[in-house]
């Protein structure tokens, strides 16, 4: 008996089967094309997102298969049509600015702080609200049908669960509906409220639900097979590194980095600017986490390889920043997007500071993978403010990035905690089928799954106090240095 998790990223659909023992079985990928229509903005035809997501179920899909779990990008913005399944608009991915200014707006009218409030997100282009709001407004006569309730709104994985049921259910999970800018926080709910402030007509939204809830079944690859794990993929990846305890923190490397710190059973609000997030609910049970979201942490290296083309591949990066003169002190702000958390400064630009004659690549590479460790730092440091104590002293990594040593040593001496890194670096995608597996009775419970959680390798901190005192300075002076450039 399986069970296949769908993990639908920003760059590619992936659906990977487990087999009894949690352990992966046969994996499929496709990418797709990305749009990028003007400066700031990042869309997906949504038609892609299904096809490539249908065709690596397919190529997964066998007869011992008992249920199946999305984990899914977050806050990209789908809006089709009821009748016809038709999007009315290409997909608004996470990455886009485009309502930037609308965000400005409603932050002149005062109206930030009461957002946070019931939301425990920020009035930032990042959600999904003002992306809805932007394509109602936008595309001709959307406003109308969508009070008549001819249009649907969903993040990805409403728009998957309503593909694969062929349209009897639209519904999503609390971790994807939390980053909708359009969520009460405490309630569990849909909040009037921010319907009214974003303008968002009421009858667009889907139906709520546990992570572990009945989401319907496909019966697109043969016999019936129930969706019964749905959760955002960083909420996935909480759940995939097991940390199930207040005060557990993890942080995944992709295209972005995202960390994530169990705060328990009751929403904790940021006096530094992270977000106040649901972890996972499951049993009916909610889990709360503070989180900060960095928008560039992969995307770095990408551009060392498609940008300035002076790496082939992603993984030279190691070697280089190996080769790399230790006498000279390149810094990398790499706020391509502006800057996310704690910042949240979407008109910020990157920078390079430090360079001189003797500036090569290797120094550049090796700039941009500690750029990923500094800004894990700053994401550390707005969470000690905010939770306090040991927060930090050991971050469970996963992603793409993870398997760079230098760049995990690095986030160690920087950030002066432990870094443990698991055998299993498909975390997303394991805390998805777990939580599936486990609905339909399958896998173990959270305490079996969690004594399943192996470790690779730990990189201890060995970087000396007064050295990352000056290094800690010389960034924030740096981070600042970018805001109004
Ligand atoms: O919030 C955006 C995040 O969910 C995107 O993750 O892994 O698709 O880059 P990823």
């Amino acid at each position: 008996m399986s069970v296949i998790a769908i993990d639908q990223g920003t760059t590619s659909s992936r659906a990977i089967r487990f087999g009894p023992d949690l352990a992966p079985e046969a994996t499929a990928q496709e990418e797709f094309e990305q749009y990028f229509p003007a400066s700031g903005w990042v869309e997906h035809e949504a038609a892609d997102l299904w096809e490539t997501t249908r065709r690596v179920t397919a190529e997964v899909m066998d007869s011992s298969v008992r249920a199946i779990g999305i984990t899914n990008q977050r806050e990209t913005t789908v809006v089709w049509d009821r009748r016809t399944g038709e999007p009315i608009h290409r997909a608004i991915v996470w990455q886009d600015r485009r309502t930037a200014d609308r965000c400005a707006a409603l932050k002149k009218e005062g109206l930030e702080e009461r957002a946070t409030e019931v939301t425990g997100l920020l009035l930032d282009p990042y959600f999904s609200g003002t992306k809805l709001a932007w394509i109602l407004d936008e595309v001709e006569g959307a406003r109308e049908r969508a009070e008549a309730g001819e249009l649907l709104f969903g993040t990805v994985d409403t728009w998957l669960i309503w593909n694969l049921t062929e349209g009897r259910v639209h519904a999503t999970d609390h971790t994807n509906a939390c980053r909708t800018l359009l969520y009460d926080i405490r309630a569990g709910d849909w909040s009037d409220e921010m319907l009214e402030m974003l303008d968002v007509p009421r009858a667009v939204l889907p139906e709520i639900r546990d992570c572990d809830g009945d989401f319907g079944e496909t019966t697109l690859f043969g016999d019936p097979v129930p969706i019964r794990g749905v959760a955002g993929d960083q909420q996935a990846a909480t759940v995939g590194q097991a940390c199930f305890e207040p005060g557990m923190l993890k942080s995944t490397y992709g295209t972005g980095c995202f960390a994530l710190l169990n705060t328990g059973d009751a929403p904790q609000f940021s006096k530094s600017r992270l977000l106040t997030t649901v972890a996972y609910r499951l049993g009916g049970r909610t889990t709360y986490a503070l989180e900060g979201a960095i928008f560039i942490a992969g995307a770095a290296v990408q551009w060392l390889r498609d940008g300035l083309g002076i790496v082939e591949a992603a993984h030279e990066t190691a070697r280089m920043a190996a080769r790399a003169d230790p006498k000279q002190d390149v810094l990398l702000v790499p706020a391509f997007t502006g800057l996310g958390a704690p910042h949240w400064v979407p008109e910020a630009r990157g920078a390079l500071f430090g360079l001189t004659r003797g500036t090569g690549r290797d120094e550049v590479a090796k700039a941009a993978l500690e750029s990923v460790g500094y800004q894990t730092l700053d994401l550390i440091r707005a969470m000690q403010a905010d939770h306090g104590g040991d927060t930090g002293a050991v971050i469970r990594v996963d992603g793409g990035m993870t398997a760079s040593d230098p760049a995990m040593q690095f986030l160690a001496d920087i950030t002066g905690g432990r870094v443990d890194r698991p055998t299993i670096l498909e975390t997303t995608a394991l805390g998805v089928a777990w939580i599936a597996g486990h609905a339909v009775g399958l896998y173990p419970g959270a305490e079996g799954f969690a004594a399943r959680w192996a470790l690779d390798r730990s990189f201890e901190p060995a970087m000396d106090e007064a050295e990352r005192a000056a290094r800690t300075e010389r960034w924030d002076r740096a981070v600042a240095a970018t805001r109004g450039v």
